[in-house]
């Protein structure tokens, strides 16, 4: 931890100098309650829910214990720099790690408070002076009890972070490659556009030749297609705009192509059936295309 972040944290407690030497000078009567404070500190731990999903055997309640005694002499041990701040991120991160509930820290941090203030209330008798002591107290445990917390809230962040980072960057470039193949399918109907108007003139030409009929009825297949590409180049640059993707256009493709192969059919005085199998596919998207427009408008409402 930086001494900048260590400073600011003893300033917005109102840590001072002085604090921390009435706390050295709490240790010689807080040495003799350390092995009372251990075992009062245990006996409630051990009555906590869950308590044994972490403190899972002996091995661990013992170094448990240990460290906790250490920490307790530490925290009156009237040097609160680098190296004390650093221990309690470590204290803060050995619960995050055991999967502790930030609420049993929490609880327990209370009870520690309410046993030292009661060790100070039947050993200091001088009201004011009590009063000033646990003060100091106070502020250390509410500090310790900061430090423990942002352990908790550092590991949150940090997971959500990368998630965060990791999500936006998929999606981002999720969206370029999307847009990128969006705009691959409008060039690629420009393209398109470009070789129906050469089919317009193409098919323009059986009039020029004498072939009026051909010619008229074709040049008109190969318009409505033109229509489609319009009207497919239309939709491609309102959804490149954001809008939603309308369907219909396909189903609208295939009508065009449907009418276009009439029109030559009928052109070509060939197969009954093969101009009625068209018309009923004709019926058929025409029915469909029907049915999702209607949905489309109902869906706008
Ligand atoms: C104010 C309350 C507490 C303090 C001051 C405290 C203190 C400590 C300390 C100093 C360590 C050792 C960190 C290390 O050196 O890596 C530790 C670890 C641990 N604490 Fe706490 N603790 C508190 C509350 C609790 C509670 C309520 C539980 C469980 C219900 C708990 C479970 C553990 C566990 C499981 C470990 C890891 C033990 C190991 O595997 O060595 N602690 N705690």
């Amino acid at each position: 931890m930086e001494k900048e972040k260590i400073e600011k944290i003893k300033s917005h407690y109102g840590f001072t100098s002085q604090d921390a030497k009435n706390l050295r000078g709490l240790l010689p009567l807080m040495q003799m309650h350390r092995e009372k404070f251990i075992h009062e500190m245990y006996h409630y731990i051990k009555d906590l829910d869950d308590a044994d999903k972490y403190l899972k055997n002996q091995e661990i309640v013992e170094r448990h214990q240990k460290a906790l005694g250490e920490w307790y002499m530490d925290t009156f041990a009237g040097d609160y720099g680098f190296a004390y701040f650093s221990e309690l991120e470590r204290v803060g991160m050995a619960h995050v790690k055991v999967g502790l509930e930030a609420h049993y820290v929490n609880a327990s941090m209370h009870f520690c408070k309410r046993y030292l203030h009661d060790v100070l209330r039947s050993e200091v008798q001088d009201q004011q002076e009590r009063a000033y002591l646990m003060g100091s107290l106070d502020k250390i445990l509410d500090m310790n009890l900061d430090i423990f917390t942002s352990s908790y809230i550092d590991e949150e962040k940090r997971t959500i972070f990368l998630s965060h980072k990791l999500e936006s960057f998929l999606i981002r470039t999720a969206k370029r490659f999307t847009y990128g193949l969006n705009l691959i399918l409008l060039i690629g109907l420009v393209g398109l556009g470009g070789m129906v108007l050469w089919l317009v003139g193409y098919d323009l030409m059986h009039v020029f030749h004498g072939n009026i009929e051909k010619g008229l009825l074709s040049t008109l297949g190969s318009l409505l297609m033109l229509w489609v590409i319009i009207e497919l180049m239309n939709t491609e640059i309102e959804h490149l705009q954001g809008k939603k993707f309308a369907i219909r256009v396909f189903i609208s493709v295939a009508l065009v192509a449907m009418i276009r192969k009439i029109l030559i059919a009928t052109l070509a005085h060939g197969d009954v059936s093969k101009q009625l199998s068209l018309m009923i596919g004709l019926a058929i998207l025409g029915g469909v295309y029907w049915l999702i427009t209607k949905a489309d408008a109902e869906s706008d409402r």
